[in-house]
């Protein structure tokens, strides 16, 4: 596919860069992609004579593909992710921190002759509408084509984005390699990767990324949280905005009255599934305009108006089903690209959780055959889907409105058995970050690493912050005390409450649409609450939280949405511990707010 001597591009900068680094890596050759649908079948073609993709049937899941990942490269690598600031106070306790000068000299050792025997594929990509003032333009260099397929469905990929650049616009350089070069008669595998050797690499200060060794998510889309989050959120402070880990919905009430909503959750704690419910609730409806990240600025008005940065859904497949979120299954009916799902004897796609009773026949996410008595998954827990947001039955007609949406309300959530409620609003801004700050979470299979421990993961931030996060926390109290600043309310959620019996108390997904109402109601001023020493808990009932035809008992409400100032009091050792750990970046504000919170626990 080499395009010879015509560059797309006068842009001297990006040439000069994309030279050097097609001489460092000694690719085979150069390729730059201009994002038609004739290229992406050509490159699915491609990966399919690879071996890397499997085709779907066209019956069953037309233009689709399976790929099976390197069974060491499933999720992100949190322990290989690095922030190189210039000073390790800058990238802070929380981020793994190597001095530039040095982080720079390994990889471009490692970068040294890394493409040798592939091509290397020139992305260039938007992140937000191409013209959006609020949308960046970065340009990925990659010798991995199955990410050059998934950059094209997760942004706005090829020749506009280029276009945008113009001769000299200003890019974020993303360089990937898979770090596995064909030299010397080394054989391609399905999919080549270098797990024991992953860097994924980000220099916040001259905003660029470099990621070595793996292909799979995360890692290698580095759109997608390596710089809508990680280095975006750099550029967020430093401009007076936010880039933050959350999906936004739009909600309409039975009226028609319309509110937007934005909620920050762990990986595989819920945005996806909140961003496309559909509500139990008769005449409410939930409109998609992103389902992982948003980017936020301050209108004329005072309000903050967010972005969906992607163009894309990367979601966590097992789980998803018609029953739980019908909107995902309609959207990767077609013209999608799986990862680490089981295949069927006919073509298509399965995971747990897609219906009750796997089919017959299946072949797992290893490649090998997969019964019920196998007793192993037959997808991963991390096994995503990639699929274009335009084809979401419930996107939002303007979720690529560049201006953005104005947004009404902040959820915070976590995936916590105990303590959390199922729902209450901070009683101010102040007091919302300095809980969202503490705010923790079981862990999940989307990194690598222990699934079910707790950890503190502030604004469900923890491992996407380019940036020092006390210093994050006296941005986001900054943010709320800018001049005329209407900030949203902020609340905090949690679906994932278990009982003595240990099964989830709450319904979840479609019902959640009742939380959601109560928070519209609250956002317009009405909805009622009991104040409790942790905030406003919603009452039971027609005027709080509605739960006529809810299969959930008096019992279960009452412990859902129970607080326990004993339980709060007894975590707030550890939450002490954890601000411990920002030293003198913790904003001072946080000591006063501890302080009142250990006083209001206490009676
Ligand atoms: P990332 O893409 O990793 O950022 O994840 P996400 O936050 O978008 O999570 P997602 O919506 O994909 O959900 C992850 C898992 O949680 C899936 O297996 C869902 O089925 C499950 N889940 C989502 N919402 C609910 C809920 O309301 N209740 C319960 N019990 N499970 C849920
Ligand atoms: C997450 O882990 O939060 C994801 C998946 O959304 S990944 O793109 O791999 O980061
Ligand atoms: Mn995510």
């Amino acid at each position: 596919m080499d395009q010879g001597i015509s560059l797309p591009t006068r842009h001297q900068n990006l040439l000069a860069w994309v030279e050097r680094i097609a001489q460092l890596t000694e690719a085979d050759s150069v390729y730059w992609c201009n994002g038609s649908a004739k290229e992406y079948d050509a490159l699915c073609q491609l990966l399919v004579d690879n071996g890397t993709f499997r085709r779907l049937s066209d019956v069953k899941r037309p233009g689709s593909f399976l790929a099976l990942s390197d069974p060491a490269d499933v999720a992100r690598v949190e322990g290989r992710t690095f922030i190189c600031s210039t000073r390790q106070d800058d990238s802070g306790p929380t981020n793994n921190w190597r001095e530039p000068g040095e982080m720079r000299e390994t990889l471009t050792g490692l970068f040294a002759g890394a493409m040798r025997g592939r091509t290397m594929y020139v992305v260039p990509f938007s992140m937000g509408p191409i013209g959006s003032d609020i949308a960046r333009i970065g340009v990925q260099l990659t010798d991995s084509p199955y990410v050059a397929v998934s950059m094209r469905i997760m942004t706005r990929m090829g020749a506009a984005a280029l276009a945008q650049l113009g001769h000299d616009g200003a890019y974020i350089p993303c360089l990937h390699s898979v770090g596995m070069p064909l030299s010397d008669g080394v054989e391609d595998v399905s999919w080549p990767c270098n797990p024991g050797n992953v860097y994924v690499v980000h220099f916040p200060e001259t905003r660029e990324i470099w990621s070595f060794g793996s292909g799979y998510g995360g890692n290698a889309l580095l759109g997608k949280k390596c710089l809508a989050l990680r280095i975006a959120s750099v550029m967020a402070r430093d401009e007076g905005w936010l880039a933050e880990h959350m999906l936004i919905l739009k909600l309409t009430s039975p009226t028609g009255e319309v509110k937007y909503v934005a909620g920050a959750f762990p990986s595989a704690c819920g945005k996806t599934n909140l961003a496309m419910l559909i509500p139990t609730l008769p005449g409410w409806k939930v409109e998609t305009i992103g389902d992982d990240i948003a980017w936020m600025k301050f209108g004329d008005d005072g309000r903050l108006r967010a972005i969906n940065p992607e163009a894309g859904f990367f979601g966590v497949a097992p789980g998803t089903s018609d029953k739980t979120n019908p909107n995902a299954l309609a959207a990767v009916g077609r013209n999608s690209i799986f990862t680490n799902c089981a295949l069927t004897d006919d073509g298509d796609v399965w995971w747990e959780g897609m219906a009750k009773t796997p089919p017959e026949g299946l072949t797992d996410w290893r490649g090998q055959g997969w019964t019920q008595d196998s007793g192993r998954p037959a997808a991963h827990p991390n096994a995503r889907f990639t699929t274009p947001a335009a084809q979401c039955p419930s996107v939002a007609q303007e979720w690529e409105d560049p201006a953005g949406v104005p947004i009404d309300a902040f959820l915070f959530g976590g995936r916590r058995s105990t303590v959390a409620p199922l729902v209450f609003e901070a009683r101010n801004w102040e007091e919302g970050v300095f809980l969202a700050a503490q705010m923790s979470s079981e862990t999940t299979a989307a990194a690598t690493g222990a699934i079910g421990e707790l950890r503190f993961d502030p604004m469900a931030m923890l491992p996407f912050c380019g940036y020092h996060m006390g210093d994050y926390f006296a941005h986001w109290l900054r943010i709320g005390r800018r001049d005329g600043a209407h900030p949203p309310k902020i609340f905090f959620v949690n679906w994932f409450r278990k009982g003595d019996d240990g099964q989830f108390l709450w319904p979840g997904f479609g019902e959640n649409a009742r939380v959601l109402a109560w928070i519209f109601a609250r956002c317009g001023g009405r909805g009622m609450a009991e104040e409790t020493p942790v905030g406003y808990v919603p009452v039971i009932g027609e005027d709080g939280i509605e739960i006529g035809g809810l299969d959930a008992s008096a019992d279960d409400m009452a412990r859902l949405l129970a607080i326990d100032p004993a339980e709060w009091s007894a975590t707030l050792d550890q939450v002490r511990t954890h601000f411990t750990r920002f030293g003198d970046k913790l904003p001072p504000e946080f000591n006063r707010l501890m302080e009142d919170f250990e006083a209001r626990l206490a009676g």
